[in-house]
């Protein structure tokens, strides 16, 4: 069954268990504003939020993956982005520190739960919102700024990860968080893959984009805008929104197996699968 495909495809696509911290969407609803895609004007059905994560829950049992969930709190409707509650690497927990008030007590929820599971907490100094801005590939941290994550936040990581950090500087408020505008599809080293909006980042992050990483997948507007990018990837599955179908052929072209899940109600808040998903290394 091989189709014509890029050179740049791999038959050989090697699946990594993953693990994997989830929050469940009990409190979930949009009621302010912090990103284009919230309308809290706009009713929000909880009930649906809950059916669509545990989906995308059982999806990554079935895959083999390790889940482990922090508690919800009441009052924080957004904590259901897990992505965002800091950044694991080497059993070190980096904090997150929010941008806006309304999600300010995340950043302490998390850091609690990360002492109370095996990591050593790194208090964060500059604002940063964790894995929604921090991607790794290979040895090197892709890190998002412009519209969340302070640039200071990158030389703490570089400090406290001891890893290469490249600053990619965002520029469409739609896709304020770096893991709405670029996703890791294959993180080894050897042969590093990465998917990317080209549109949502300005002149000098496309161009290292393009030396570090060329060939990659490049998604179009249609398929950035149902937050297709937003996906988790084990190196041989990636868990996308269905509605990305653009996105799910590029690829099937490369060998990689797309599974699709509706997180239509999570879209609501400007979150999709990613955003859901936060990677323990440790
Ligand atoms: N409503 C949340 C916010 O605007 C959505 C966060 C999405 N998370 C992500 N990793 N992109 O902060």
């Amino acid at each position: 069954m091989t189709l014509t495909s890029p050179e740049s495809a791999r038959a050989d696509r090697v699946a990594t268990r993953r693990t994997v911290l989830m929050c469940r969407p009990d409190f979930y609803t949009v009621s302010y504003r912090i990103n284009p895609w919230m309308h809290p004007e706009d009713p929000t059905d909880t009930s649906v939020a809950l059916a669509q994560w545990q989906t995308l829950h059982d999806l990554y049992a079935s895959l083999g993956y390790a889940i482990e969930l922090i508690d919800p709190e009441p009052g924080l409707p957004d904590m259901v982005y897990a992505a965002n509650g800091g950044f694991t690497l080497d059993g070190i927990a980096y904090g997150a520190r929010f941008q806006y008030p309304e999600r300010g007590p995340e950043g302490p929820a998390y850091m609690r739960w990360f002492a109370e599971h095996g990591f050593e907490v790194r208090e964060p100094v500059s604002v940063n919102e964790g894995e929604g801005d921090f991607l790794l590939v290979g040895d090197t941290i892709l890190a998002g700024t412009g519209f969340r994550s302070d640039a200071g936040s990158h030389d703490e990581l570089r400090r406290i990860f001891d890893r290469e950090v490249l600053t990619l500087r965002l520029v469409n408020p739609s896709f304020y968080h770096l893991d709405t505008a670029l996703a890791v599809l294959d993180p080894d080293p050897e042969h590093p893959a990465i998917a990317y909006l080209p549109s949502a980042f300005d002149p000098a992050s496309l161009d290292l984009l393009e030396e570090r990483y060329p060939g990659s997948v490049q998604v179009d507007d249609a398929d950035a805008a149902v937050l297709g990018l937003n996906s988790f990837s084990d190196g041989r599955n990636v868990v996308i929104a269905t509605r990305a179908t653009g996105f799910e052929q590029s690829l099937r072209d490369r060998g990689f197996v797309p599974h699709g899940v509706d997180l239509s109600e999570l879209l609501l808040g400007g979150g999709g699968v990613k955003c859901c998903t936060l990677e323990l290394r440790r």
